[in-house]
């Protein structure tokens, strides 16, 4: 276990997501909106922090899809690249670069990894089975293959695993075999293919002392973890394909082969911040501290489909490199389910159901902020959540747009028309002014706390919490009462009421960033925008007094409510398949 302040950097990582399809809302809550606001959050406090994204574009599921389609793989990955990252980017989630596993540079950072861990002896060559189609004269990797699970029977399993029970075999075992490629209904063969390995097991003994030093882990993470590397087994590292990343050996039989994406799939973070240093400083170079030096915090935001990867197999790949960092945390989230209002039952999401919704397609409909409050507020931390339209709307309207919109909107109208678009000049503080006053730096602080353990729906709490403290005040003094007998006392419950908004303001920006932006702009307050660099710290401004006769704005509605008449033919357009 750490304390984040022996740390001068934090490198912040979420999946990168294939570039296959859509991005949709469940990505988001599990491994985007958490890292984006810790980012902010970080950034707002004027820490070093640098954050990195991308596509992951190697794979079968892209190769199948341009198959399919009758496009090539670089279409298919050029097609949603620009589309995810168009999403990212209007959503809010502010990667410090968004990059391509395609790169030529990854190449190179992919094969200083493999060559590495080669000349470490931790890498070995193995013959298997695999299915082979003796009509299109090539071997089936992965997907290509479909059949019956020799585990529980599911007769769509893929090649090597089950996407029903999550078993895990090897090819021969698979029942039923039967090609999944367009033009080709042969029955595979098995036939053998010479492939490499990764000997996770001589990493066994470091990657268990590294979880220990973790027990901060949220336990699903830890449980994950700690199964795999208590039966770790070496991994096939390469494929029989030629989309993917070339093994860098002298061999003839490596020709036709690519390694494997799940091996080059995490290096991409490697890659991405070799190009970010080239891009933003001219410097090859810039990459080293934030992987090799001993006082960088890294972060990995992931789905918990991903946490082999991340905590096991990924931290095995850097021990082998020698002088890498290894994460200090990594932040796996459960599933955001879908609840279907016609069925009463919540279901997974899956592209066959055609029940996702796409960001792209929620962008349309919907302002960034008001995905973001509701993904935050309802993200799958500990366990699986449930988008549902009524709780979306009700959380929403209920509470963002109730509690803090209202709130912000009747003090900040009531101060530009009774006090010359000013700040008024307080009297005397009574019992209820002062501990409403420290309600706010205690409640910031008390935020800040969540956030800094990864806890972001209890943050988000915090943050209504403030509000609703701040709507008691309100409606005990009663200042459009007060105003006709007593303007001194209306004065002082204003200035407190600005000075919560001030609050407020800062408070929500990692979370609602637009909100925030013209929120600041309504005070004339700046909420520095940070990075790698550093900066200054703008998070515990919003502790600060912002100064009686300090200038106002006549306040815009920063969060307008939603109709739930619109909700309601959202969720039917959604029923019928049309929202991913
Ligand atoms: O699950 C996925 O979408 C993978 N593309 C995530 C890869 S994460 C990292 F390793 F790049
Ligand atoms: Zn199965």
């Amino acid at each position: 276990m750490t304390t984040e302040n022996q740390y001068r950097r934090t490198l912040v990582t979420s999946a990168l997501p294939y570039a296959n399809g859509h991005i949709h809302l469940g990505h988001i809550a599990g491994a985007y909106l958490p890292a984006d606001i810790y980012v902010r959050f970080k950034r707002q406090k004027g820490e070093r922090v640098l954050y990195i994204g991308g596509s992951d574009e190697y794979g079968v599921p892209i190769t199948l899809t341009a198959l399919k389609e009758g496009v090539t793989p670089q279409d298919v990955i050029d097609r949603y690249h620009t589309a995810n990252a168009a999403a990212f980017e209007k959503l809010g989630i502010s990667y410090d670069i968004y990059g391509r596993t395609s790169w030529d540079l990854h190449n190179d950072t992919t094969q200083t990894f493999f060559k590495t861990l080669d000349a470490g002896g931790y890498i070995h060559q193995e013959s298997m089975e695999l299915w082979y189609s003796p009509k299109l004269e090539k071997f089936l990797p992965d997907r290509y293959v479909k059949g019956t699970c020799p585990k529980c029977g599911y007769t769509d399993a893929n090649g090597d695993e089950c996407e029903s029970c999550g078993a895990q075999y090897a090819a021969q075992d698979l029942v039923a075999p039967r090609a999944n490629i367009p033009g080709d209904d042969s029955s595979p063969v098995l036939r053998e293919s010479r492939h490499w390995f990764l000997d996770l097991p001589k990493f066994s003994e470091a990657l268990k002392a590294w979880l220990d030093m973790h027990p901060e882990w949220r336990a699903n993470v830890k449980g994950i973890a700690y199964g795999w590397v208590n039966d770790l087994r070496s991994r096939c590292i390469t494929r029989d394909t030629d989309w993917g990343v070339p093994i860098p050996v002298d061999d003839p039989d490596a020709k036709d082969k690519r390694i494997y994406v799940w091996f080059d799939a995490p290096i991409g973070y490697v890659t991405n911040t070799r190009q970010w240093g080239i891009d933003t400083h001219g410097d090859a170079t810039a990459w080293e501290a934030w992987w090799k030096a001993k006082d960088t915090r890294l972060l990995h935001f992931i789905g918990k489909d991903n946490v082999p990867f991340h905590a096991v197999i990924f931290p095995a790949m850097l021990m082998g490199q020698g002088d890498y960092v290894l994460a200090d945390h990594v932040v796996g989230n459960e599933y955001l389910n879908i609840f279907n209002r016609k069925t009463g039952q919540s279901e997974k999401g899956s592209k066959s159901r055609g029940n996702m919704i796409s960001v792209k397609w929620a962008l349309e409909k919907f302002a960034p902020d008001i995905i973001r409050y509701y993904l935050c507020t309802n993200a799958p931390e500990s366990k699986d959540s449930d988008f549902d339209w009524d709780d979306f709307m009700l959380r929403y309207n209920g509470e963002l747009c109730d509690v803090v919109g209202n709130f912000v909107h009747r003090s900040l109208t009531m101060t530009v028309k009774n006090f010359d678009s000013r700040v008024p000049e307080p009297g005397a503080f009574d019992a209820e002014d002062e501990a409403m006053l420290a309600a706010i730096p205690a409640q910031i602080d008390a935020i800040a706390e969540a956030l800094e353990n990864f806890r972001f729906r209890q943050a988000l709490e915090r943050f209504i919490d403030l509000g609703r403290k701040a709507n008691v005040y309100f409606d005990t003094k009663a200042p459009w009462v007060s105003r006709k007998t007593d303007m001194e006392r209306t004065a002082t419950t204003l200035y407190v009421c600005c000075q919560i908004v001030n609050g407020l303001c800062h408070a929500m920006a990692p979370f609602l960033p637009n909100g925030a932006a013209t929120l600041s702009t309504i005070l004339g307050v700046t909420l520095p925008e940070g990075g790698p660099e550093g900066g200054e710290d703008g998070w515990n401004a919003g502790k600060q007094t912002l100064p009686a006769g300090s200038p106002l704005q006549t306040p815009t509605v920063l969060f307008p409510k939603i109709d739930p008449d619109y909700i309601a033919e959202l969720a039917e357009t959604h029923l019928r398949g049309e929202a991913s």
